[in-house]
Formats: C-alpha cells, sequence, structure tokens
C-alpha cells in the first residue's frame, strides 16, 4: 500500500466535519445497497443527498413511498420527513458532497463478461466535479484492482483541475454485505470491510462509516477489501453448487437431501449448512464469482471452481423441469397442456427482488414445452421488463380452494413465509417442491415430490 503524504489541512478538515456529522453524504444509486445506507447515515445525523438516474425513484422518495418493501414504510417516510435528506438526479449538485458512495449495479454482459459502465460513468460523474476534501468510497461488487486501476482513472479523467488522490481527495472500497430480507441482520449490524487507495483514505472511510455502521474493519488496502467481497461470494457459490449437486445424487439413490444436512449440521464444528434450491438468482451470487473468472484470464489462471459451480447452479431449473415432466407423466400426464402454478417468483424469500430469478427461467422452459403457467407471489404483482426476458409478462394470480383443485401441478420455487402452505397442502393434487416448503404445512394431502 502507499503512503502519500497529505496536505494536513485537506485531511484534517475533512476528518473534522466526519466527526461533528456536518460532512455532506453524497450517495449515488438508492436501490438495494444505497437506500438502507442513506438511512443508516441520515439516522447517524449526516446531511445526506441521494443521486439516482431513475426518476421514479427519486419522485417516490420525494412522496416518502418505499419502492423496496423489505425496508419497510418507516424509512421512506423519514427520510421524506428530515431537513437532512434529499433526492435528486441533478448529479451537478456531487460538488456540495464532502462524501461520496458509489453504489451502482455491476452486472455482466450476454457472455458473462464485467459490465463496468455505471461504474466508470459514474467516476466520470464525480470527476467532473471533484475537489480538494472529497472522499469517494466504491461499493458496487468488482474484481480486485478496480478503484485503483480503472475506477481512479476514470475520475481523473473528467476532474478539471489537477488534483492528487490520496493528497486533495480520498478514495476507498467498502464492499457491501446487504442480505435483504434477512431479519437478523441490516446494514447497520453488517460488520463493515474498508480498504483505502492509501492509509489517509482508509481512515477517513473507516471514520465516516463507523458513524453509521456498528462494527467497522478496515484492511491493508482496496484490493483486499475487492477480494475478501468476492472471496464471501465464490464460497456460496460453490457450496450451493456442491449440496445441488448432491441433491440430484441422493434423489437418485432416494435419500432425502434435507434430512442429510439437517443431521450433518449437528456437528458443531468444520460444517456450515447451505442447501439446494432450483438455481441461483439475484444481483450478486451469479454474477460477482464471474467477475473474477474474467480478470484471472488476464493472468492466465482458470477459475474452476467458479466455473464448475456455475455450471451445476445453472443446470438446476431444467433439472427442475424435468422433475416436473416425470411427477405428470406418474400421472399418464404431459408437461403441454397442464396447468401449473409457480409458488414464488422472487429469487429468495421475502424480498420482490425478481433479477436473475430461476423460477422465470424455469417458467420458460415449462411454457416452451407446451405448459399453460401461472404463478402465485404475495411480494411480486407482476412480472415485466426482467433483463433476460425482456418480452415476458406475467401477474401474479390469488389463491384460493377453488383455483389449487383446479392444477395439475404446483410447483415451489420459493419459499415466502406469507404463502398459505397448508392451503396447498390441502387443495393441490400434485407439488413439486424445490424448497421442502411442505414441511410447513400442517395438513398435506397432495403427492409431494422434492426436487
Ligand atoms: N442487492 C444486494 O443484496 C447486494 C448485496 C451486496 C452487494 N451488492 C452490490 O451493490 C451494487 C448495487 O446493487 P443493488 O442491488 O443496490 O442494485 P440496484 O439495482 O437495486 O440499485 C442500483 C441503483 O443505481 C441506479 N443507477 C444506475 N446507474 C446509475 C448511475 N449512473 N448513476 C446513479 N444511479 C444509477 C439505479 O437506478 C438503481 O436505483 C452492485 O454492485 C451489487 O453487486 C448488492
Amino acid at each position: 500500500m502507499s503512503t502519500t503524504t497529505t496536505s494536513p489541512d485537506t485531511y484534517s478538515e475533512l476528518l473534522s466535519k466526519i466527526e461533528s456529522r456536518t460532512a455532506v453524504c453524497g450517495i449515488i444509486g438508492l436501490g438495494y445497497v444505497g437506500l438502507p445506507l442513506a438511512g443508516a447515515l441520515h439516522d447517524a445525523g449526516f446531511p445526506v443527498v441521494g443521486f439516482d438516474v431513475d426518476p421514479n425513484k427519486i419522485t417516490m422518495l420525494n412522496a416518502g413511498e418505499s419502492y423496496l418493501k423489505h425496508l419497510g414504510d418507516e424509512l421512506a417516510t423519514g427520510l421524506r420527513d428530515s431537513d437532512r435528506f434529499e433526492p435528486t438526479a441533478d448529479f451537478s449538485r456531487l460538488s456540495e458532497c464532502d462524501a461520496i458512495i458509489v453504489c451502482v449495479p455491476t452486472p455482466v454482459g450476454r457472455h458473462l463478461e464485467p459490465d463496468l459502465s455505471y461504474v466508470l460513468d459514474t467516476a466520470r460523474a464525480i470527476g467532473r466535479t471533484l475537489r480538494k476534501g472529497q472522499l469517494i468510497s466504491l461499493e458496487s461488487t468488482t474484481y480486485p484492482r478496480t478503484t485503483r486501476d480503472e475506477f481512479l482513472p476514470a475520475l481523473l479523467e473528467t476532474a478539471s483541475q489537477r488534483l492528487v488522490s490520496g493528497e486533495d481527495f480520498f478514495v476507498a472500497f467498502s464492499p457491501e454485505r446487504e442480505d435483504p430480507g434477512r431479519k437478523t441482520h441490516n446494514t447497520k449490524s453488517i460488520p463493515k470491510l474498508v480498504g483505502g487507495l492509501d492509509d489517509k483514505s482508509t481512515e477517513l472511510a473507516t471514520k465516516l462509516y463507523s458513524a453509521g455502521v456498528a462494527k467497522v474493519i478496515p484492511v491493508s488496502s482496496a484490493e483486499i477489501a475487492e477480494s475478501a467481497k468476492i472471496l464471501e461470494n465464490v464460497f456460496r457459490a460453490v457450496n450451493i453448487a456442491m449440496v445441488n449437486e448432491l441433491k440430484v445424487l441422493f434423489d437418485r439413490m432416494d435419500i432425502d437431501v434435507w434430512e442429510v444436512i439437517e443431521a450433518a449440521a449437528t456437528k458443531p464444528f468444520g460444517f456450515m449448512p447451505f442447501y439446494p434450491g432450483p438455481g441461483l438468482g439475484g444481483h450478486c451470487i451469479p454474477i460477482d464469482p464471474f467477475y473474477l473468472t474474467w480478470k484471472a484470464k488476464e493472468y492466465g489462471l482458470p477459475t474452476r471452481f467458479i466455473e464448475l459451480a456455475g455450471e451445476v447452479n445453472h443446470r438446476m431449473p431444467e433439472y427442475v423441469v424435468k422433475k416436473c415432466a416425470d411427477a405428470l407423466n406418474q400421472r399418464s400426464k404431459s408437461i403441454r397442456g397442464s396447468r401449473v402454478l409457480i409458488i414464488g417468483m422472487a429469487y429468495k424469500p421475502n424480498v420482490d427482488d425478481t433479477r436473475e430469478t430461476p423460477a422465470v427461467e424455469i417458467a420458460e422452459q415449462l411454457m416452451e414445452l407446451g405448459a399453460d403457467v401461472a404463478y402465485h407471489d404475495p411480494h411480486v404483482a407482476k412480472i415485466k421488463g426482467l433483463r433476460k426476458y425482456p418480452g415476458l409478462e406475467m401477474q401474479s394470480v390469488t389463491l384460493t380452494e377453488a383455483s389449487l383443485a383446479d392444477l395439475d401441478l404446483v410447483l415451489i420455487a420459493t419459499d415466502h413465509d406469507a404463502v398459505d402452505w397448508s392451503l396447498i397442502g390441502r387443495k393441490a393434487s400434485l407439488i413439486v417442491d424445490t424448497r421442502n416448503a411442505m414441511t410447513r404445512a400442517s395438513d398435506v394431502c397432495a403427492t409431494v415430490v422434492k426436487a
């Protein structure tokens, strides 16, 4: 890590603004990561300006309406009623901010190549009004060395004055570990890693985050922080793939993988349970590991674990569709012409996030085979404009005794708490369950096939 000689004034002035909570914080990208973070820094006492390119989000925040239901309405109304929060799409106002935190998307392209355009466009936007005494922290998940080798040059590309990183302004990477929908942790309670491009940047970013987050862990460089985040997500992707592979094998051997995991999880050390499912979803696990795979090619190295995990996990929707076909076949029915209801379109329980959701992939495959597919999801009223299936439009249907009795198959893709599992167990006749959800039903008359 390089240590720079910092003009004491610039560093100390910013430090004292952070300590006195007078530093204006700009959050760029008010989505799953940025919005709760804006709330945390606002609650810590800072004035916060929220930036987003989506005018609907700005309008809703101005009206105190929440577009992320899992965060609760109080966050949106609290921000609306505060004189220390302002949402805007006017990026010239970045000049007002002493600390700027970047929470924009980092998706992949059609060939799983990283798409850093959001991050780099944002860096150039910040660069246009870059001034002495600003701290910029990148939170978007990305491959190691992005902050130093790509984000910083993009910042400087549009800067109108000659400014030196670590002296005149400060840059850090602080990965986001947000897990929307998790009841036990939130932005304020999840320990946060911080790694700057230099020591002063690490110190300033640590100070800033410590005001709003219970535990902040400074690390020796931005590269350590970037790599730690990727390691965490590779760890999840690989372990989920392993358990998905074992699910298929155990099923063939007529052994219930869920019972196996429950039994293994009684070991108090050396084992951590991961659970199988219909495939990977969300903005992180299906995507982030491939950022590293792409970067590794530059170093002439393969990332075989990541690619194998991707291969196994990507095969899951097809496996689930095959289980549906087999289950219908047992009743002398085909997929073509069958009425199938998918329970849960969100990629995980108790959230409305449908990004990369395997449920949609399964729906598409079933429809292609001629099934009549509908879905029920208490959190997702409609499906529209998905990245992979832009033309697909569907609406959640209501669960009733009559509609359930009329179906050939119920496919459980996501196990939201708000679903009436007992009603499904009583009234459906055939269920394919990818989440072991029917163990929650008090009464099950249906045939249940685990998948
Ligand atoms: N969702 C999660 O649980 C999670 C967890 C950890 C890390 N992350 C990472 O955090 C980053 C953000 O993810 P997210 O889930 O919050 O995404 P999101 O899509 O929910 O939010 C991103 C926001 O950025 C806005 N945006 C896009 N381009 C912009 C631009 N140029 N300027 C300003 N705003 C812009 C979008 O309108 C959107 O509101 C990603 O890198 C992701 O990998 C996400």
